[in-house]
């Protein structure tokens, strides 16, 4: 197979193994924040004010669509799904990594399908190993500018997924140089870091907060672990070393909430990994964040279609309200401002990384 046919093999192995089997993390770190019932919300429903701005733009709801595919044909559809719900419903929205669409340029139409929706935010999408060997900054530059084209993308999210591609067979490991290749690319690009499972440490964010990158998608563990995903797919072809690591590393990485609440002190932030529902989502935005990023949750509707995609983001925005009115949040500006109950895991969490 070639490195191309490789790429969507991959992409594809992603799309069934999420929608199929639990790739989540044992733990869900989101359970540890508890909101405060106020019994005497002082607010009508009606009045309660979802909207926000993020990197300049107008959101209807403190939701992005997390990046997860393109670059096939079910991929295409899935984007197609998702860009229409976001669309309809004013949220923001990324793909998946770009790296297949730019190095087989026919494939760029499974992105492209954002262009035909008017989403207020759109979040095109690369590798940092993609990056780190890309040879020159300058081809660096050229690879940056075609995904966030194909896109018409505000912002370009580059991916962190090291774990990922320290379990996975045909896994790039190259890291050395990477932080210094944000720093210039910031410079050019309105750049923000994203990472895919594993979260954010408060050192990692205080870099990043020296350079001009424009905010985080901490990406933390809690949610779509993809220790789990390559764990099943080394299954599959019987490679016991991989499936080892691939359990072994399941639930590896930092809170969401941690990463999120930390990252919020420094720049726009939001906080995707393991938000199931509109509950999660206020408390994404009580712990810092200025969004939550949903992934998983959306994956199997998107493949059931259109309506199935906007419904389920309807319901997840009715829960939000819910939350909203239960602690008498007029809008997500005082939502933010609710002192939440931090307890468990998530708790000593906060002690070790931020106290
Ligand atoms: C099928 C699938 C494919 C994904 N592919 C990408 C990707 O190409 N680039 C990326 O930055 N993140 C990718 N992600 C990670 C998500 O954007 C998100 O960070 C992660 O799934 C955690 O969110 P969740 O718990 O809501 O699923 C993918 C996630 C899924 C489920």
């Amino acid at each position: 197979m070639n490195d191309s046919n490789q790429t969507e093999k991959r992409k594809s192995d992603h799309i069934e193994i999420c929608s199929t089997k639990d790739v989540t993390a044992r733990y869900n770190f989101w359970d540890d924040i508890s909101l405060v019932h106020l019994a005497t919300p002082e607010i009508d429903y009606e009045e309660i004010d979802t909207q926000l701005r993020l990197f300049g733009c107008q959101l209807s709801a403190p939701i992005v669509i997390s990046g997860m595919t393109g670059g096939t044909e079910s991929g295409k559809k899935i984007n197609a799904s998702l860009a229409k719900a976001a669309s309809d419903l004013q949220v923001g929205m990324g793909v998946g990594s770009q790296r297949a669409a730019i190095e087989k340029t026919s494939l760029s139409g499974s992105y492209e399908v954002l262009r035909d929706f008017d989403i207020p935010l759109k979040l095109a999408n690369i590798g940092a190993p993609q990056l780190v060997m890309a040879g020159s900054y300058k081809h660096a530059c050229e690879m940056v500018g075609d995904a966030m084209d194909m896109i018409e993308a505000d912002l370009i999210a580059v991916h962190l997924n090291y774990l990922q591609e320290a379990v996975q067979p045909e896994g790039e490991k190259r890291a050395k140089g990477l932080l210094s290749m944000i720093r210039d690319l910031a410079i050019d690009f309105p750049v923000i870091v994203k990472e895919t499972g594993c979260g954010m440490s408060p050192e990692l964010i205080e870099t990043l907060s020296r350079m001009k990158v424009k905010g985080v998608d901490v990406g933390g563990a809690g949610g779509t672990s993809f220790s789990a995903v390559e764990y099943y797919r080394s299954q599959e072809v019987g490679d016991r070393m991989r499936a080892r690591l691939g359990r072994t590393f399941w639930d590896w990485g930092i809170p969401t909430p941690v990463s999120a609440a930390v990252a919020s002190l420094h720049f726009p932030t939001i906080a995707t990994g393991g938000v199931r529902n509109g509950l999660d989502v206020a408390r994404a935005v009580v712990v810092g964040a200025n969004t939550a990023g949903i992934a998983n949750r959306l994956l199997a509707p998107a493949i059931e279609g259109e309506d199935s995609a906007e419904a389920e983001l309807r319901e997840i925005i009715e829960e939000l309200k819910v939350a909203m009115f239960l602690t008498g949040s007029k809008n997500v500006k005082q939502l933010s401002e609710h002192d939440p109950l931090v307890s468990g895991p998530t708790r000593d969490w906060v002690e070790h990384l931020v106290t």
